[in-house]
């Protein structure tokens, strides 16, 4: 009997887990929209946020701003009830999670079919008014690298845990040993506008290179997807899948948070020991193969690479180091400065606006970012992590006409960091 009730206690553990074994069920899940107004409630929030019952799609942050809860349906009424007796009010956002992701998998598939009948281009179907699938990026690098082999190679750094190839486009019109920045998205799986965004500007970059003066004295290195598995996954099984694909627990419980992985005071705070967590940190620091490969291209480059940015959605913010505590770097005034250009030239291009700062201080301390370890081990002095649009009026599902508008106002911040890299 009492092997019974662990058993079904055990079962019961692995499916309540926002990433549990089997693809986990959104229909009728909601998302719960609270807004903390006091201390108390976002203590209590952060507490919420660290139990692994709920899918948090955006982290409590401080008071008065939204923290977005996605909680599957039959948890729906515990999440109400829980808030209601601490007495934070709430309102449903997403009152059918499942409804509203299968109507934009509709929308994205049809824009997928027109792009690529609009494509007149034998050579690649790519294009930026859909959320493609990484063939038809890979396919689009190597065309780039074909197309521009003057200035662009193409590399495999490695492969994936699942064995897919992992790319990274290097821009370069010649010269030696040029300063370089160094671009990555797709960290984490269902982020989509983040890999659409480096790929928009890495893009934009090499086709049109004419339009940026600043490529005479930098380099650029560009890999759009480092989670190559976890974004295949979130196209064909769970649209909200974060982490990457490996297998580390038991109960089926797959995939290690990226962004939790690397090696700088790995797993001190704001991760988790739970398998089964979004925000699991591995069962040791670089235990992912994707995030060996990347860093293994981040050591090799440190003495050249002048910026590191990573690309997250959503929420609008452009953060620095640290993310593992309150402090802040020595060179932290440097940091904010360029990060403020850049978010400047960012927002007058339509308006979007970002909150700059450390990422502890933004959002909670967070340790085993990739951000913190480009700096504090690889030396890099510009390091930021970018989470791109929008505030949680769409989230995750951004719509597929938002790509190129967030890809043009981005472009303009890293055509600032450009500059700025270029003069000094
Ligand atoms: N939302 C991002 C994450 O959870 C923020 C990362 C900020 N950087 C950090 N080192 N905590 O991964
Ligand atoms: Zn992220």
């Amino acid at each position: 009997m009492k092997v019974l009730a662990l058993v079904l206690v055990l079962v019961g553990l692995a499916a309540a887990s926002p990433s549990g074994p089997v693809n986990r069920d959104i229909t009728g899940a909601q998302v719960i929209r609270v807004n903390p107004t006091r201390a108390s409630h976002l203590y209590y929030l952060h507490g919420l946020f660290m139990q692994d019952l709920y899918d948090f799609w955006t982290e409590p942050r401080a008071v008065g701003k939204n923290v977005d809860i996605m909680a599957q349906r039959w948890m729906v009424p515990v999440l109400k009830a829980t808030l209601s007796k601490v007495g934070i009010e709430y309102s449903v956002i997403i009152p059918d999670l499942g409804d509203l992701t299968e109507k934009s998998k509709i929308a994205n598939d049809r824009a997928l079919e027109m792009a690529k009948r609009r494509n007149t281009n034998a050579k690649h179907n790519m294009d930026w008014t859909a959320y493609h699938r990484l063939d038809d990026l890979y396919d689009y690098m190597d065309y780039l690298a074909e197309t521009y082999s003057h200035i662009v190679k193409v590399k495999t750094i490695g492969t994936s845990y699942e064995g897919r190839d992992m790319k990274m486009l290097k821009l370069s019109n010649g010269g030696f040993r040029k300063p370089i920045v160094f671009i990555d998205g797709g960290i984490h799986a269902r982020e989509w506008v983040s890999t659409a965004t480096v790929s928009y500007i890495m893009s934009q970059m090499v086709e049109n290179r004419e339009d940026y003066p600043f490529l005479d004295h930098v380099d650029f290195i560009f890999m759009p997807t480092i989670n190559p598995d976890g974004y295949e996954y979130s196209h064909t099984n769970d649209r909200y899948w974060r982490k990457t694909r490996s297998k580390t627990g038991v109960f089926g419980c797959k995939g290690v948070d990226p962004n939790r992985n690397w090696d700088f005071h790995w797993n001190e705070v704001g991760t988790s020991n739970n398998p089964c967590s979004d925000i699991y940190s591995g069962p040791e620091p670089f235990s992912e193969i994707e995030m060996q490969n990347v860093r293994d291209q981040l050591n090799k480059y440190a003495d050249r690479i002048k910026v590191y940015l990573t690309f997250h959605a959503f929420s609008q913010l452009w953060m620095y180091p640290w993310g593992y505590t309150y402090a802040l770097p020595d060179d932290w005034v440097d940091l904010d400065d360029l990060a403020r250009d850049a978010v400047d030239s960012l927002t007058a291009f339509y308006g979007t606006s970002y909150e700059v700062g450390s990422s502890t201080n933004t959002i909670y301390p967070a340790a085993g970012g990739s951000d913190d370890w480009a700096k504090g081990v690889a030396g890099i002095k510009y390091t930021y992590t970018v989470e791109l649009r929008d505030t949680g009026n769409f989230g995750f599902l951004l719509p597929p006409g938002q790509i190129i508008p967030t890809g043009q106002e981005t472009l303009e911040a890293v055509k600032t960091i450009g500059s700025f890299v270029a003069s000094n």
